[in-house]
């Protein structure tokens, strides 16, 4: 049960489709597959700008991984949002659409709507209640510029169709035991086609491959995806080794090569997590060795030397658990084995126990994988999307946007900031 009907390709024409006098409502100029941040943010201003514009989302409710996000609080941009701050195959992709569209827009947005925010870590925006004002406010500027959304509306296919495209839409089904659901088919066409399906994480909340296929079907480059801000897991023996720390949180750098992130750190039952560990494995590949210091900034050596002058009848782990987390410095002095008392350590010992505690390295197995990565890595390749618009460069009327791109941000409301900022540029565009 799957209909298509050619979309007219001059936005704003009403020139009937193969369906058109059936299905008038079928028609649009601007169709956005994906209700999400960035599907949303682009059809507000489609919409601003009178066009008329469909959304379609599988999914029963709109933003689900806005609702979600931030701990439920939603940490829906940052005031540093720098390019910087991004990954992507074409670095300097991201630069144009930051521009256009700033933290400082998001929040005047945010304020109009009075929603009350608060500042965590440095430039990170939270809501003060809950994430679900967002979604309120996106859903709101929608229905105040007539945008129409459909959900529980999965997309089966898109193709060329003359010089628009056939957009084949379903119902998705209702997962109620004992209900047969009936497929009714839609029929959806417009001047513009945006792909804002999001990326591969969470696929328990709907997440699918969807935008890379389409992108690949109309011949863009996609950039291999892989988890991103995710935990990483450790083999079974570290595992075994580190189990007394299981539950213990520092703060820790995390470094990789050049790359290196502080803020906090968790030993968990499968490995590392925490936001050190989240940002970092963005960059981490398998086989790396990651560098980690539990006691970033702390002059170990000295602090040890100082220790034993003052009193060299304690243990040496005595010691270390004035810097560290009890049992981190038993996991540690148990690794670097020494005399009982601190005062018959030398200074070459210490610095061995300085190395265990701010220079400790250690190959991750691997990573948590889509079940718990924050964001997708990788995507539609930007060098076949204009910088400024999002429109593929080689299909025109196609629009990527969000996640689905190879731009990834780090940890702390820059993915957020590049679905408003891509998802806007399209809105001016399509
Ligand atoms: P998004 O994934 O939001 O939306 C895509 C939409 O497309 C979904 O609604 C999906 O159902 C729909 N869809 C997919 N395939 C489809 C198909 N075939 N047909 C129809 N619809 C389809 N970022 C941040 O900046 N600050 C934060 O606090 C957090 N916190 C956070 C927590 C958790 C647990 C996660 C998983 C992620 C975050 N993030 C975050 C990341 C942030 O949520 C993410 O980068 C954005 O939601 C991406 O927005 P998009 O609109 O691109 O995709």
């Amino acid at each position: 049960g799957v209909a298509c009907a050619t979309i007219d390709f001059r936005a704003g024409a009403r020139r009937v489709g193969r369906m058109g006098d059936r299905l008038p409502s079928n028609r649009f100029d601007v169709v956005v597959l994906g209700a999400g941040a960035a599907g949303m943010m682009c059809a507000i201003e489609a919409g601003k700008r009178g066009r008329s514009v469909l959304v379609v989302d599988h999914a029963s409710a709109p933003g689900e991984k806005i609702r979600i996000s931030g701990g439920g609080r939603c940490n829906f941009t940052n005031l540093n949002t720098q390019p910087a701050n991004f990954l992507s195959q074409n670095p300097s992709f991201c630069i144009s659409a930051l521009r256009r569209y700033r933290a400082r827009d998001f929040v005047a947005l945010v304020d109009a709507h009075g929603i009350a925010y608060h500042e965590k870590a440095a430039g990170q925006l939270f809501c003060d209640g809950s994430a679900t004002q967002i979604i309120q406010l996106l859903t709101g500027e929608m229905r105040r510029h007539k945008v129409e959304l459909r959900l529980d509306t999965a997309v089966s296919g898109v193709e060329r169709s003359g010089d628009g495209f056939a957009v084949a839409l379903r119902r998705s089904q209702r997962r109620r035991e004992g209900e047969a659901a009936p497929e009714a088919a839609e029929i959806a066409s417009g001047g513009s086609l945006v792909v804002a399906t999001g990326g591969k994480s969470i696929p328990k909340m709907g997440a699918t491959g969807f935008g890379y296929q389409l992108a690949q079907q109309f011949g863009l480059a996609v950039v291999e995806p892989r988890p991103a801000l995710v935990p990483l897991t450790l083999d079974p023996p570290s595992l075994e080794r580190l189990r007394p720390a299981v539950g213990v949180a520092v703060e820790a750098a995390a470094r990789l090569g050049r790359t290196q992130f502080e803020d906090g750190m968790l030993f968990t039952h499968r490995g590392l997590s925490g936001p050190a560990i989240l940002q970092i494995s963005s960059y981490w590949r398998e086989g790396d060795d990651l560098t980690l210091s539990l006691a970033p900034g702390v002059d170990i050596l000295a602090e040890l030397k100082a220790a034993r002058a003052a009193n060299g009848r304690q243990a040496p782990q005595t010691a270390l658990a004035a810097l560290l987390p009890k049992r981190l410095a038993q996991l540690i002095t148990e690794a670097v084995p020494g005399p009982v008392r601190l005062a018959d350590w030398p200074d070459a010992q210490l610095r061995r126990l300085e190395a265990a505690v701010n220079r400790w390295t250690l190959k991750p197995a691997g990573s948590e994988g889509y079940r718990t990565a924050e964001v997708t890595l990788g995507g539609v390749d930007s060098r076949g999307l204009d910088s400024r618009t999002m429109a593929a460069t080689g299909v025109a009327g196609l629009y990527f946007i969000g996640e689905v791109v190879d731009v990834t941000g780090w940890l702390g409301g820059y993915n957020f900031q590049w679905a408003w900022s891509s998802g806007w540029c399209a809105g001016q565009a399509v």
